[in-house]
């Protein structure tokens, strides 16, 4: 299951990489907090399920959020996957998908929490920045680090092109750790992730 809120290149790169089968995952169901955005039109392109759930038609963020909880659960997912998903999920979505909702971000945390991963890191002057793979928890993308990719700053960059240099690392490394998550028992172990894999006799 992927959640999405824009371009969906995060979910076109899982999706392609799903088309293997010795990739050993698949996409049950994308689903979205908007209407008519291109990574919902990726999936039905693909003939994979979509909803959508807007936080405008419930009373509160609270009601938002049991409402997406059981969109999701409706799907059954082993895996959840924020692939530029631009909403907090609440206490009502981790109870049920706690411990196995991922999300990825365009920053090198613990810097640059938020909604403005490349325009704080250009902003700051770093010269190394990067995604980060983590384990959704209550708050704003602090959980359980997978993995990290590092991405050098260029001093001629804006916004956008530092972005785009960190979705092409970042593509990579959600397709390479999801891929993981899917095939291989894991554990949660305070910060760090565990990975158990199966015997292959
Ligand atoms: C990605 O860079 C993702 O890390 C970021 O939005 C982009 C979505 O791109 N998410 C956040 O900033 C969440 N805080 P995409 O729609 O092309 O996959």
């Amino acid at each position: 299951m992927v959640l999405v809120s824009g371009s969906g290149t995060n979910l076109q790169a899982l999706i392609d990489a799903c088309e293997d089968p010795a990739y050993g995952a698949r996409i049950v169901a994308v689903g979205a907090d908007r209407d008519g955005i291109e990574g919902l039109h990726r999936a039905e392109r693909h003939g994979i399920p979509t909803f959508v759930e807007r936080v405008a038609d419930h009373p509160d963020r609270a009601a938002w959020d049991v409402a997406l909880a059981e969109d999701v659960a409706a799907h059954d997912p082993d895996l959840v996957v924020l692939a530029g998903f631009m909403k907090l999920t609440g206490p009502a979505f981790l109870a049920r998908f706690g411990g196995r909702t991922v999300n990825t971000h365009p920053a090198l945390s613990p810097a640059f929490p938020g909604m403005h991963g490349p325009r704080d890191a250009l902003a700051y002057g770093v010269k190394i920045t990067g995604a980060t793979l983590f384990v959704v928890d209550e708050g704003v993308d602090t959980g359980p680090i997978v993995a990290q990719v590092a991405v050098p700053v260029e001093d001629d960059d804006d916004v956008e092109t530092l972005h785009e240099r960190i979705k092409t690392r970042e593509r990579a490394m959600l397709v390479e750790w999801v891929g993981r998550m899917a095939r291989e028992p894991f554990e949660i172990d305070g910060r760090r992730i565990r990975f158990h894999p199966k015997d292959p006799r």
